[in-house]
């Protein structure tokens, strides 16, 4: 029997809770899903290719059937030259689809054997996106249901200061000699 590989393509900068529902939809259809991070040169990314790459493996380590890649160039030639012959996106609302359609259509027009399967991410998770994490957490703001647990760690110790302050080495007190001030 054919066995169905595919990837799945993006950013990632976070990887937020809707991308591993998505990702947790996938395993269940296609035998293998790879999770590729794009090393993308020109856009500046709140975390590193490496920090994304350790964050997605720490959420699928409990898939058997998922792994996590990084690339670069076209996705169309990294998934022919890994063997995929699926790419899986997510389509949150109506507003994704414009971008989606045409992305989808172009990868087709350069690699026509290559099918684009779109999944929905379940409704609770329709309005996250990485930038609005990004954003509610430069601002402050809680994310803690919209990311996994370790993600939202990641996040606060890049974003809080005092939060790297607390968990650095507490510095020596010096103790003064002499009589107190009572
Ligand atoms: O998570 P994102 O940022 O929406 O993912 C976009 C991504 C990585 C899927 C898209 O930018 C992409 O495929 N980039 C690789 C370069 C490429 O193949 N460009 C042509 C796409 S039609």
């Amino acid at each position: 029997m054919k066995r169905i590989k595919a990837v799945y393509p993006g950013s990632f900068d976070p990887p937020t809770n809707g991308h591993l529902d998505l990702i947790e939809r996938g395993s269940k259809i296609f035998d293998e899903l790879v999770v590729a991070v794009l090393r993308n040169l020109e856009k500046a990314p709140l975390f590193s290719v490496a920090d994304r790459r350790n964050m997605l493996e720490s959420m699928t380590s409990g898939f058997d059937n998922v792994s996590v890649e990084t690339f670069d160039g076209l996705t169309v030639e990294y998934a022919m030259t890994v063997g995929a012959s699926a790419v899986l996106r997510g389509i949150r609302a109506i507003s994704d689809y414009e971008y989606e359609l045409q992305m989808a259509l172009m990868n087709r027009k350069l690699q026509p054997s290559l099918e684009t399967v779109f999944m929905m991410p379940a409704e609770k998770y329709s309005y996250i996106s990485s930038r609005l994490v990004r954003e509610v957490a430069q601002l402050g703001g809680n994310i803690d249901s919209l990311v996994p647990e370790l993600v939202a760690q990641k996040l606060r110790e890049k974003m809080d200061p005092a939060f790297k302050f607390a968990k650095a080495e507490p510095k020596p007190v010096k103790v003064r000699s002499g009589k107190r001030k009572s």
